[in-house]
């Protein structure tokens, strides 16, 4: 059966793969969007496009009438619980029948990051709601890893926080297929997947998935905490955000959730993208010519 499946963030990195893997599904989709500047490739999509701002509630309305499925993706802010419950009341004000949340590896209210702990509180409404629902808690992106992107093109070199650590990132991809299934096929009502790539990857097994991809060597040189937060300090990034990103510096170095899961097998039936394969695919990303 068809339904109207709305998509919030429908400009951003998720919800524009959770909308390119519903192509086609034969649901009607919707996407809320702030910025309506950025929603031309949506339209072109046949995505139903609505302008609103998920802290101003009176502007949400028509995106959620009649809607059936809502997926509610908040960007990360010390804002992002109130913008989640005006999302999950104007779903319920709209009669929506199943919310899939966008949540995040590690979320709970003992969390040592942040927005970590800000995704438990909006994790917490919504299991506290009623509403039938799912939540989805990917691990750390390999699309975040293009930060590399300049240094590794100049001069063969990965320079990231990450100490030690070993990361079962996953590609924003393979989250947005995740998140297709769940918002269309029965059965995830009222659980929680935690989805993370295949393995656990150092930043070394990253520069080593480069060096072959690019066929060039590229090596990892760890920087300190302190010295890459200061570097993002310079670049002008707001103080919430530099606090959340050196939780997860901190955080990762130390060994915090390094473990891989199998719940993407389970569901999709396949493994998750390989971050070999995230090196192949983007390759040009990273100065291949
Ligand atoms: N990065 C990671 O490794 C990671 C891992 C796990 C979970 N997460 C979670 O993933 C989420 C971020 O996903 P993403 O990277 O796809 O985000 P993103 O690309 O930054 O997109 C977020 C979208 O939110 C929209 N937005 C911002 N403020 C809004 C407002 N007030 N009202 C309505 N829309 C608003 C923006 O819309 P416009 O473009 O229209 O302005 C933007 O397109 C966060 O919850 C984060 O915690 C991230």
């Amino acid at each position: 059966m068809s339904k109207i499946i709305l998509i919030t963030g429908a400009n951003g990195s998720v919800s524009s793969a959770v909308i390119g893997s519903l192509k086609g599904s034969g649901h009607k989709l919707r996407g809320l969007v702030r910025n309506p500047a950025k929603a031309g490739a949506l339209k072109d999509a046949g995505v139903e496009v609505h302008v609103g701002d998920l802290e101003k509630p009176k502007t949400l309305g028509p995106a959620f009438a009649g809607a059936d499925t809502v997926f509610i993706l908040t960007p990360p802010g010390p804002r992002a619980p109130e913008q989640s419950s005006n999302a999950l009341w104007a779903a319920r004000q709209a009669g929506a029948r199943h919310i899939v949340r966008m949540s995040a590896i590690g979320a709970a209210y003992d969390a040592p990051t942040i927005n970590s702990r800000m995704h438990a509180l909006s994790d917490g409404e919504l299991t506290g709601s009623g509403l039938p629902y799912t939540i989805l808690k990917p691990h750390f992106f390999l699309q975040n890893l293009m930060m590399a992107a300049q240094s590794v093109a100049q001069d063969g070199t990965v320079y990231m926080a990450f100490g030690e650590a070993k990361l079962p990132a996953i590609d924003v991809r393979d989250i947005g297929e995740f998140a297709a299934r769940l918002l269309t096929t029965p059965g995830h009502e009222n659980k929680t997947y935690t989805i993370t790539g295949p393995a656990a990857i150092s930043m070394h097994q990253f520069a080593a998935a480069l060096t072959e991809a690019l066929g060039k060597p590229v090596k990892y040189v760890p920087v300190p905490v302190e010295a890459a937060v200061q570097a993002i300090a310079q670049l002008g990034v707001d103080t919430w955000t530099q606090q959340a990103l050196e939780d997860y510096f901190t955080a990762y170095s130390r060994g915090w959730a390094s473990d891989v899961t199998d719940d993407y097998k389970r569901v999709m039936g396949k493994s998750a993208r390989s971050v070999s394969e995230f090196a192949h695919d983007f390759a040009g990303v990273f100065g291949k010519k």
